[in-house]
């Protein structure tokens, strides 16, 4: 699939005001102001900047999903048709921040991947080794674990994010001959295990900054970049932006 995708992950950060600004730095920038591009605001945040985004290219994502499919008593829970209707594209599906303080684990996530499908978004399904789990050695046994859902999920456009847990935040960045290994093997998983229909985009997400992203993007089967702490900086994610526009 030509062109790339760029999500900015702003996990539990910004307050209504500052949410407004980055988006409307981003709105009035056609580097950012792309189809290609998207945010996952805090899920307060979401149905306000959605009517702000309202007529504009820039995409609209959510950081989670219930696992619970139809309304009801789930207190405390955003369905995936609630994201629909507010206007989301995207959702991530199982970042290692909801494995790791959540406990979110494969049944689960398969449930939120359906429901996102569903309902008519693109589910992100996020996947990635511990630095233990690498430094095992049995890092590709746990992606493919990770990706096993992917046998069962319903039809539809899904993008899969690899980011390794110890490259999260932390400033350090997988090397690029790792991030292709890792790429590579995912989507040659892909070809074996997922639906044939289905159009698999693999992001690399950790550690992605104004600085690493062209040589990130331009690596073997990279198709796009999650962004976490970079997004948060209308400057930093527009470079991340232009990185990617110039790869279209
Ligand atoms: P980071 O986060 O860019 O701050 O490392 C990436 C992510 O968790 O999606």
């Amino acid at each position: 699939m030509a062109g790339k995708l760029i999500i900015g992950n702003w996990k539990m950060n910004t307050r209504a005001g500052t949410a407004q600004a980055l988006v409307q730095s981003l709105l009035a920038d056609p580097v950012c102001n792309q189809p290609w591009v998207a945010v996952a605001a805090p899920a307060v945040y979401l149905a306000p900047l959605a009517g702000s985004l309202n007529q504009h290219a820039l995409q609209l994502g959510a950081q989670d999903v219930s696992a619970f499919a139809k309304d009801g008593a789930f207190t405390g829970e955003v369905s995936a048709a609630m994201l629909q209707d507010i206007g989301c594209r995207y959702v991530l599906v199982g970042h290692s921040e909801r494995r790791q303080y959540f406990a979110e684990t494969n049944p689960a996530l398969l449930a939120k991947m359906n429901n996102t499908l569903a309902a008519g978004m693109v589910p992100v399904l996020c996947v990635g080794e511990t630095l233990e789990q690498r430094e095992q050695g049995g890092y590709l046994d746990v992606i493919f674990q990770q990706l096993s859902i992917l046998g069962e999920v319903g039809d539809g456009e899904y993008v899969i994010a690899y980011e390794p847990v110890w490259a999260i935040g932390t400033g350090k960045v997988a090397s690029l001959e790792q991030i292709a290994e890792i790429h590579t093997a995912i989507k040659t998983w892909c070809l074996q295990n997922a639906k044939p229909s289905a159009n698999i985009r693999v992001l690399y997400g950790g550690s992605v900054k104004a600085e690493n992203a062209e040589s990130i993007l331009m690596t073997e089967n990279v198709d796009g970049a999650l962004v976490g702490g970079a997004s948060l900086d209308a400057g930093s994610f527009r470079m991340i932006c232009q990185a990617a526009g110039k790869l279209i």
